[in-house]
């Protein structure tokens, strides 16, 4: 079988010197490329947490994470960082565009960061972005000139800004109205199908998740249920 995108083994996390919480208590998670996949469970579960590691935002306590067959236990934070960039986009329940900046120079963040502030394809790559998340005519717009939806179909063309194989989307529909929600989720299938990039996505939404290709489910710590289903 090709190489996953993500292989986690065996990973916990707890928090806390004196109290110590436990929060991941042994997880393993497989996720293919060009995988739509939806992280479900209670609140307080460890959605978050896992997703953080997932993003290389946070390290385990114990276990291990290779992303894109890059094994990151031994890199340091210039090396997490490096790796997150060229492999990693993230989609969050508020869309944490900058609000200074116009619907394309956020885009193009990822871009400056990797690439350099001149690098040549970086507007054409950016406009196309926003044209295939439906905001091809809002390039100029600053954040607060957006609704809710439209904030957000930006955050995940930021997402894509420099192609990674996989987006890591915690809550990204749950603070959008159901049809608002749908044609996010909609975007996101799209990326999806069209190139490929793989998809996590922690939704509450037993509705969304049947949409995915697969639901794993997450309590207290542990996953209890994986399964591969087609989507609705
Ligand atoms: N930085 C932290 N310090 C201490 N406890 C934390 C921290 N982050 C999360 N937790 C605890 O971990 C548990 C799981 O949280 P979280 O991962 O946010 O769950 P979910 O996203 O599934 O709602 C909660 O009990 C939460 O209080
Ligand atoms: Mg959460």
């Amino acid at each position: 079988m090709a190489e996953p995108v993500l292989l986690l083994q065996g990973v916990f996390k707890s928090f806390g010197d004196k109290v110590v919480t436990e929060v991941l208590k042994g997880v393993d998670l497989r996720i293919e490329r060009g995988e739509f996949a939806a992280l479900v469970g209670p609140s307080g579960s460890g959605k978050s947490t896992l997703l953080n590691i997932l993003g290389l935002l946070d390290r385990p306590t114990k276990g291990t994470l290779a992303i894109a067959g890059e094994e990151t236990t031994a890199l340091g934070d210039a090396g997490l960082t490096r790796l997150r960039g060229r492999t990693l986009g993230f989609v969050f329940q508020f869309h944490h565009l900058l609000p200074g900046l116009t619907a394309i120079e956020n885009v193009m963040m990822p871009m400056i960061a990797a690439e350099g502030r001149t690098a040549k394809a970086m507007v054409p790559r950016a406009h196309k972005l926003l044209a295939r998340v439906g905001l091809g005519e809002r390039a100029d717009a600053r954040p607060s000139e957006l609704s809710g939806g439209q904030q957000q179909r930006v955050a995940i063309a930021r997402a894509l800004a420099l192609e990674a194989p996989l987006v890591l989307a915690d809550e990204p529909t749950g603070n959008l109205d159901t049809k608002t929600a749908d044609q996010i989720f909609e975007v996101m299938r799209e990326f999806n199908r069209e190139l490929g990039v793989a998809f996590l996505i922690v939704t509450h939404d037993p509705r969304l998740a049947l949409r995915c290709d697969r639901t794993i489910e997450l309590v207290d710590g542990r996953v209890v249920s994986d399964q591969r289903h087609a989507a609705t």
